[in-house]
């Protein structure tokens, strides 16, 4: 077994495709993240039948998301790449852990309020109520030390640790106390129509979303088409020019040079020359994930190979975990394993 911490972190399946915002948000971070630790990436498929969704979309959109976090680089020889409901010790430590959480605490839990702002709790389900229960499991089964998540998730990162104190309190030293390793704004790529709002997927219009796969004709299209700011300089000044600076943002990050060094080069130059530079490294990026991405999918068997290895080598970690929990719970032990 490996000596390294463990790092652990998911992105739901609820769309087509990732984008560029998860990608540079949150991925690349996950692959460069395998070199130190001992890495669990997860599909959480649970989390996704939380609220309304199409139970015909959600395999495909599963498959889909472990081809691009493979073509993002997560890599299966050294990292547990799986799919939630491949581990049913998930649902089962959740369970636990809901007896030790408090309604009021659950309560508390601004995503929860937020989605639920528009609709009202009384169309929300159960599921959605008690979703960061259900995350505190994904992470307290593998003991992760680290948990790389955007900052919309510390709040529930911070639930996980006051669970895990409060179990290891009452019941006995079982979990390690986790932390969230929330990333870096600079690394945080905003709507091309409305540079003020994290690019989402699920954004009402996806013309200022770049998805992972998209056709590369028209992820240029979408660059060309961002939007910018009053005035014509082209320098990085987020609340100034939300627009140019998230163009910068990306280009920088798709490049690996300095915002300092892209700023020189486009001196002078109008918004229009940076669109028409950046649309092309878009468009090659996307054209390049797109054909890994599908020569991922196209292999099914290979694809399903992985992640059962994956879900393998997770349950062995989680069934440990919650064993240990079981028992120190009160439960008789099972006879029949
Ligand atoms: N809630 C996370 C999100 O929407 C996804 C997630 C589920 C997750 N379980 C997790 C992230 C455990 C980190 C660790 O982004």
């Amino acid at each position: 077994m490996s000596s390294k911490p463990r790092v652990l972190s998911g992105a739901q399946p609820t769309a087509d495709s990732y984008h560029l915002g998860n990608y540079f948000g949150a991925f690349k971070q996950w692959v460069a993240l395998q070199d130190e630790f001992e890495a669990f990436y997860f599909i959480p498929d649970l989390h996704a039948i939380t609220v309304d969704y199409d139970p015909k979309l959600l395999p495909e959109r599963t498959y889909i998301a472990a081809a691009q976090l493979l073509a993002a680089g997560v890599d299966p020889k050294r990292s547990a790449l799986f799919v939630q409901s491949h581990v049913p010790e998930h649902t089962q430590l959740a369970w636990v852990l809901s007896g030790i959480t408090g309604f009021g605490e659950a309560g508390r839990m601004t995503q929860f309020k937020d989605k639920t702002a528009k609709g009202g709790t009384d169309k929300a389900s159960i599921g959605l109520f008690t979703y960061p229960i259900l995350m505190a499991a994904d992470i307290l089964l593998y003991q992760a030390a680290k948990v790389p998540v955007g900052e919309d998730q510390r709040q529930h990162v911070e639930l996980t640790r006051n669970l895990a104190q409060r179990f290891n309190h009452r019941f006995g030293e079982t979990f390690v106390v986790p932390e969230a390793h929330i990333l870096k704004a600079t690394a945080k790529i905003y709507d091309l129509q409305n540079p003020t709002a994290k690019m989402s997927g699920s954004a009402t219009s996806h013309a200022g979303v770049v998805n992972l796969t998209d056709d590369p004709k028209a992820a240029v299209k979408k660059i060309r088409s961002a939007v910018t700011d009053s005035g014509t300089e082209i320098r990085f000044d987020p609340a100034e020019k939300p627009g140019i600076s998230n163009l910068l943002t990306i280009f920088s990050a798709l490049t690996g040079r300095t915002i300092t060094d892209i700023e020189a080069e486009f001196a002078g130059q109008q918004y229009g020359h940076l669109k028409v530079a950046l649309g092309d490294i878009v468009g090659d990026f996307v054209a390049d994930f797109g054909s890994r991405t599908r020569e991922l999918l196209d292999d099914r068997g290979e694809l399903d190979r992985i992640l059962a290895e994956g879900a393998d080598s997770a349950r062995e970690v989680a069934s440990q975990t919650l064993a240990d929990v079981y028992r120190r719970s009160g439960f008789v032990p099972s006879q029949r394993g």
